[in-house]
């Protein structure tokens, strides 16, 4: 026999036929004449099930079906007797794959801390928790890529060893295949690169855009869904080494339609989650964060403000509040000020743009003031920062003087600066963080616990 997946039979909601369905025993319940087992194989947060005659079976190989161990299971799909259930499984045969020791598997409890999950990372896949967050992020990563394919985006593999620097902050990984053990030196003493793997510095990139930006510029709209590196020593709940990115990179958009795209994007990626994964959604509501479906439901129907740096800095100002960080034009907005914006003053997410340009990148188009650029940020309800991204300097000189002021190493931006020699057109872009996403649609409140393998600040074991 087929083996069937148990979402399918919960979707398929038939009974009086034969299945098979192979899984992890959740729990196991047992009298003296019957067993319950309740059997999950990731496909659903639901368990099917299982009920057996103990008469029928071997005694010996029933004790070693406890929590955790991986069976196979054939019988009859008959209506539930019991509450909580349609469908349950009369079962005919059972076969054990692997068992799972009472005395050391660690996942005994029916709650266990997120701490301890972290700690066994291996292992957390197979908790409700962990299957219904990593069930929502691999929907979603799929909806990413629907979303841009039906609005006619390609979807571009951008690298990710790389010898420029995106965001010029200066905190990226290096990466090299000489021994550091015993550096190669010039005769001045420098590390000799051109013994290197690529003969020159190389480090994992933070960011796909500058390679997405030559590809809009003859493409058209383009988009890169890739894995992002920051060494920053940020050890903070919304901060993670390794994190992925979603760039789109379009020509001839201007900040507002730049702005008028990731608002479509994130409330496309909302309706699609509270749809498509309702239960893993409305099981994570009620474990972690009660208003986690309100929140979601209320952000997919409001409208983004849309508001000038300097009239957010004149709103913080005005509300007298005693922030840590004072406010004052020309600071980056910290975390407590994007919280006062978003969830006390507007209540709903926030568009920030036009910012200073000596807080934002290099390649942001200049403002006529010659003091902000076209950057804009989206602000998000108990995240913060969600998206970031501008409209980008398309004028070959404006960008040469950027560069020179910030002290950029010119030489390794020749091929950049080279789409604005040739054909430069207005373009825009952004990044949205795709585990920021992920916090703000599971409820989660660690960024930690919505990727599989967390890459933080001493921490890279599984
Ligand atoms: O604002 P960032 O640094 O923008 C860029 O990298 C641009 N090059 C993107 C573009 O215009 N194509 O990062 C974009 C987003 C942030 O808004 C945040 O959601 C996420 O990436 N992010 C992080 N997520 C997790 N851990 C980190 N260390 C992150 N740093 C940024
Ligand atoms: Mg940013």
């Amino acid at each position: 026999m087929k083996r069937t997946r148990i979402a399918e039979l919960f979707r398929r909601n038939e009974t009086d036929i034969e299945v098979l369905v192979k899984g992890w025993v959740k729990t196991k319940r047992q009298s003296k004449k019957v067993a319950f087992l309740a059997v999950n194989d990731g496909s659903t947060l639901h368990d099917l099930q299982c009920v057996l005659d103990v008469s029928l079976f071997d005694e010996e190989q029933l004790k070693l079906i406890t929590t955790g161990a991986s069976v196979a299971i054939s019988g009859l799909l008959v209506p539930s007797q019991g509450q909580g259930q349609a469908i349950e499984l009369q079962v005919r045969k059972i076969e054990l794959y692997g068992p799972a020791p009472a005395d050391t598997y660690p996942l005994q409890k029916k709650e266990h801390s997120l701490e301890f999950l972290r700690e066994n990372a291996h292992l957390r896949f197979r908790t409700n928790t962990f299957g219904a967050v990593n069930r929502i992020r691999g929907a979603v990563a799929y909806a990413i890529h629907h979303f841009f394919r039906e609005r006619g985006f390609i979807y571009l593999h951008t690298p990710i060893i790389t010898g420029s620097d995106c965001e010029g902050a200066g905190q990226m990984f290096q990466v090299t295949s000489l021994n550091l053990e015993r550096l190669p030196r010039t005769e001045t003493g420098q590390v000799d690169y051109n013994l290197d793997f690529f003969e020159k510095p190389t480090h994992l990139t933070v960011s796909g855009q500058l390679s997405a930006e030559l590809a809009a510029l003859a493409l058209g709209e383009v988009y890169t869904f890739g894995p992002t590196f920051r060494a920053e020593n940020s050890n903070t709940t919304r901060h993670l080494a390794e994190f992925w990115m979603i760039e789109p990179e379009m020509a001839f958009y201007e900040l507002e339609d730049n702005m008028d795209l990731a608002t479509d994007l994130l409330k496309y990626l909302i309706g699609f989650t509270l749809e498509q994964q309702a239960d893993d959604v409305a099981f994570l509501c009620e474990r972690y964060d009660n208003s986690l479906v309100d929140r979601l439901r209320h952000t997919l129907t409001s409208d983004f403000v849309r508001l000038d740096y300097s009239e957010a800095v004149e709103i913080l100002t005005e509300s007298k509040r005693n922030f840590e960080f004072p406010v004052g034009w020309g600071m980056d907005l910290q975390s407590e000020h994007e919280r006062y914006l978003v969830e006390e003053h507007f209540g709903r997410p926030v568009i920030v743009y036009n910012y200073p340009k000596d807080i934002k990148a290099f390649y942001m188009r200049l403002n006529d003031d010659e003091r902000t650029v076209r950057a804009m940020d989206i602000l998000f309800p108990g995240i913060g920062e969600i998206v970031g991204g501008s409209q980008r300097e398309e004028r070959l000189d404006v960008l040469e003087r950027r560069i020179h002021e910030l002290g950029l190493p010119h030489a390794n931006y020749w091929w950049y600066l080279d789409t604005r020699r040739f054909g430069t057109a207005p373009h825009s872009g952004f990044g949205l963080g795709f585990e920021r996403l992920l916090l703000f649609l599971t409820g989660m409140s660690n960024i930690r616990d919505v990727i599989p393998f967390p890459r933080t600040p001493g921490n890279a074991e599984f």
